[in-house]
């Protein structure tokens, strides 16, 4: 088929497939392939440019990835992404070295000179930045195009030979003008027309589910969440009564929730589904008895998940399928690509080896957040449901440094609660992507009264992002984190102090754990 097409060159990067989505957005179609992918197969797919991505590596690394050189000879435009720029720099004679000073998160980056790169960005913009290595010295016939205080050649650029390359990641929502780049990229260097579309997700996705499940049953796994949320709604429409939804309360999910998604998707709730409500609270604490590795934990509720699936699916007899609302990130996260492994996200790397269903259906694998979000309203679903604030399929299982206890999980309960009404009250929840309490694993000194206290603290977390890669901790008023505080230490028993977290996406996770 003789359709444009960009090809993106994986070198185990957090963000690969977001590049993919940005390219998607310039209207370009996309591919991501391996590294490694042969030059022959390059050549016979003729993309019309080529994106290196970041990755974990260094370049002086045992076995680095890397690819063939003459890649940069064939005359198709090229544009390295973090390790892809330090790995064009190293392969076409630039210098590559540890930075005296790492940089993660952002960054103000001077674009300075004519470049067709950052064409039309303003000087001085902000980038994010995730990076060890950095480029010392561009190679030779190379400009350097943008420079950061501590990092000498944040984009560089080759003209003659259309290659080009930035230290930080312009796919990223953190880098505010990243999008221009890479449009300039797509659309201008490698003359791309814009003329792809994407099928409508959920048409396309109801299509193949139809073919797939025949007039098989399907239990979906439910926990009121955006994503699982979006999934049952689609596979309702897709399917109707052939579909069974299991809501596991674990007796990790926030103060009421459960009540809620009872409310909303149980009987006399506002959808016509099946649906079962399983109380596994002490079953769940049980197995976490003495378990403090957040990974471990991660992986033991994953399982205990997927078994109490099996014994409801068992009552109701010759399921085939199930299906869960895992997104992309928790794909990538999870390492299933190259990418590097940051946490087994539940339901993805925390499944067990031996699953007792015909087939696992993920319909929203491939979407990113706010991708799930449009697709919850193209569906219909309510704003207030499709909007919901994410919680992760662990729970505070994972809000909850060190080992579980009941005793802890009220804790984490109350003061979350406290939070999110002080929140709502002061009217910042429409601002934040994320906002909840953890609970740490420290004790400390404190008078209350006239006795002394030994008792835990809490921390408070918000973050602003649009995709959850990258996130940014939120600049609440201190006001609003003195009534909380002072709430906290008040109401919740067992918490005499509140931390709050201003740490961004990276260094930090979203999450707490
Ligand atoms: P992190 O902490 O990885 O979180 O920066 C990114 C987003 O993913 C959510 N999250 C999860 N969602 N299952 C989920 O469905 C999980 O295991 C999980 N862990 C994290 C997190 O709340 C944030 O929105």
């Amino acid at each position: 088929m003789n359709r444009e097409m960009i090809l993106v060159l994986d070198f185990g990067g957090q963000y690969n497939q977001l590049i993919a989505r940005r390219v998607r957005e310039c209207n370009v179609y996309c591919e991501v392939h391996p590294y490694s992918l042969s030059i022959e197969k390059i050549r016979a797919m003729n993309p019309k440019g080529i994106i290196f991505t970041g990755g974990p590596d260094s370049v002086y690394a045992e076995e680095a990835p890397n690819c063939a050189s003459e890649l940069f000879e064939l005359g198709i435009p090229v544009f390295g992404i973090c390790y892809g720029s330090q790995l064009m720099a190293y392969m076409l004679g630039g210098s590559v070295a540890t930075a005296p000073v790492s940089e993660y998160g952002r960054a103000e980056v001077d674009t300075s000179g004519s470049s067709a790169l950052v064409d039309g960005v303003g000087r001085k913009t902000i980038c994010w930045m995730s990076h060890t290595d950095y480029i010392e010295q561009a190679p030779e016939g190379f400009s350097v195009t943008a420079s950061t205080t501590v990092c000498p050649v944040a984009a560089m650029e080759c003209r003659e030979r259309d290659l080009y390359a930035v230290q930080f990641h312009p796919e990223v929502m953190h880098t505010q003008e990243g999008m221009k780049m890479l449009f300039n990229f797509v659309r201008k260097i490698c003359k791309c027309s814009g003329d792809w579309k994407m099928e409508s997700f959920a048409e396309k996705t109801i299509r193949e589910l139809r073919e797939k499940i025949g007039c098989g049953k399907v239990l979906c796994a439910l926990s009121g969440g955006v994503d699982s949320s979006v999934a049952a709604v689609l596979l309702s429409k897709v399917i109707g009564k052939q579909l069974t939804c299991v809501f596991v309360d674990h007796g990790l999910l926030r103060k009421k929730e459960a009540n809620e998604v009872e409310e909303i998707f149980g009987p006399g709730g506002s959808y016509d589904l099946n649906f079962i409500r399983v109380n596994a609270g002490e079953r769940f604490l049980a197995r976490l008895k003495g378990v403090e590795e957040p990974e471990a934990k991660r992986k033991i509720i994953g399982e205990e998940f997927i078994r109490v699936f099996e014994e409801e699916a068992k009552k109701i007899g010759a399921v085939d399928f199930l299906v869960q609302g895992t997104i992309y990130p928790d794909v990538i996260e999870s390492g299933l690509g190259k990418s590097a492994v940051i946490k087994s996200h539940h339901n993805v790397g925390g499944l067990p080896d031996y699953v007792d269903f015909k087939e696992i259906i993920e319909p929203l694998r491939l979407l990113f957040k706010d991708e799930v979000r449009k697709a919850g309203l193209e569906l219909g679903i309510p704003e207030h449901l499709v909007f919901r604030q994410p919680f992760p399929g662990p729970g505070l299982g994972v809000r909850i440094i060190g080992e579980v206890t009941e005793e802890k999980v009220r804790m984490v309960q109350e003061a979350d609660q406290i939070y999110g009404e002080e929140i709502v009250k002061a009217g910042l929840h429409k601002e934040l992507a994320q906002y909840f309490a953890a609970l740490t694993n420290m004790r400390s000194v404190g008078c209350m009264g006239d006795g002394r206290t030994y008792d835990y603290a809490v921390v408070l977390r918000a973050v602003t992002t649009t995709d959850f890669m990258t996130a940014e901790y939120a600049h609440l008023p201190w006001e609003l984190l003195d009534t909380v505080s002072s709430r906290i230490v008040n109401e919740v028993k067992g918490v005499n102090r509140v931390l709050y977290d201003c740490s961004g996406k990276p260094p930090a996770t979203i999450e707490f754990e």
